[in-house]
């Protein structure tokens, strides 16, 4: 008998409200265990949302989160981050005034860059600074909301490595990113928001060119 394992996480339509505006319509989507989900969308079109509201960050007025077959909805941060998610927001995701060696809680790390204030690096090393320290908690989800992937390819590399160890050890991964090619060649499923809508949800290897070029314009299928 084949034991199908539930997903690690399932978002149930969530409701988010920025004023009087609501961010997301029908979205509901799951990750499962040892897998990559790439989020795409255009600009504005709700891909931060769902992890904001997974973490805690903005509140839901309905639909749900369930983590590991726990139930995280309406939870404060503090206890969601302690259930397991690691979510690395848009931006920069460290803590700037610490140092890398604080950041990173690493005994070891006493080169010149553990000594150097994590503020100084430039935006792309913090990312991958928080993708380290994100990654040495164990975390069974990660969602990484937009990577520097403009940034030196031999550090995209890095993080893509990164992300492919721990979803091989068993971590749900989620990637989000307005830029689609390197998303998709990562990912195993892969999810296209429009205007706070699924426009496309499919297996990665399915979304085409033409598809994405219709859900996404030009500039951001490349
Ligand atoms: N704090 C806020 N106040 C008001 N509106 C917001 C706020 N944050 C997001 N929105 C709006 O909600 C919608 C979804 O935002 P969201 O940040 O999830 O989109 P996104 O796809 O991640 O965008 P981006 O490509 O810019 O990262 C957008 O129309 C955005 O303008
Ligand atoms: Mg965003």
């Amino acid at each position: 008998m084949t034991v199908i394992a539930p997903p690690l996480l399932t978002v149930r339509d969530p409701t988010v409200r920025y004023g009087t505006a609501q961010a997301l319509l029908d979205v509901s989507f799951e990750a499962p265990r040892n897998s990559a989900l790439a989020v795409l969308g255009p600009n504005g079109a709700g891909k931060s949302t769902p992890a904001r509201a997974l973490s805690g960050l903005v509140p839901t007025a309905a639909g749900s989160f369930a983590l590991d077959g726990r139930d995280l909805t309406g939870r404060p941060p503090d206890s969601i981050r302690r259930a397991g998610p690691v979510h690395l927001p848009e931006g920069r995701g460290v803590f700037p005034t610490l140092t890398v060696l604080e950041n990173l809680r690493m005994a070891t790390a006493c080169d010149r860059r553990g000594r150097q204030a994590a503020g100084t690096l430039s935006g792309g090393e913090q990312q991958m600074l928080s993708l380290a320290r994100a990654l040495m908690v164990d975390p069974r989800l990660v969602v990484a909301d937009e990577l520097p992937l403009g940034v030196a390819p031999k550090m995209v590399d890095v993080v893509f490595e990164s992300l492919r160890r721990a979803r091989s050890a068993g971590v749900a991964v989620i990637v989000i990113e307005q830029f689609a090619s390197r998303a998709l060649d990562f990912a195993d499923h892969c999810l296209v928001l429009r205007r706070g809508r699924i426009a496309w949800a499919g297996d990665a290897a399915l979304a085409g060119p033409e598809l994405l070029r219709r859900h996404l314009g030009e500039a951001t299928a490349a």
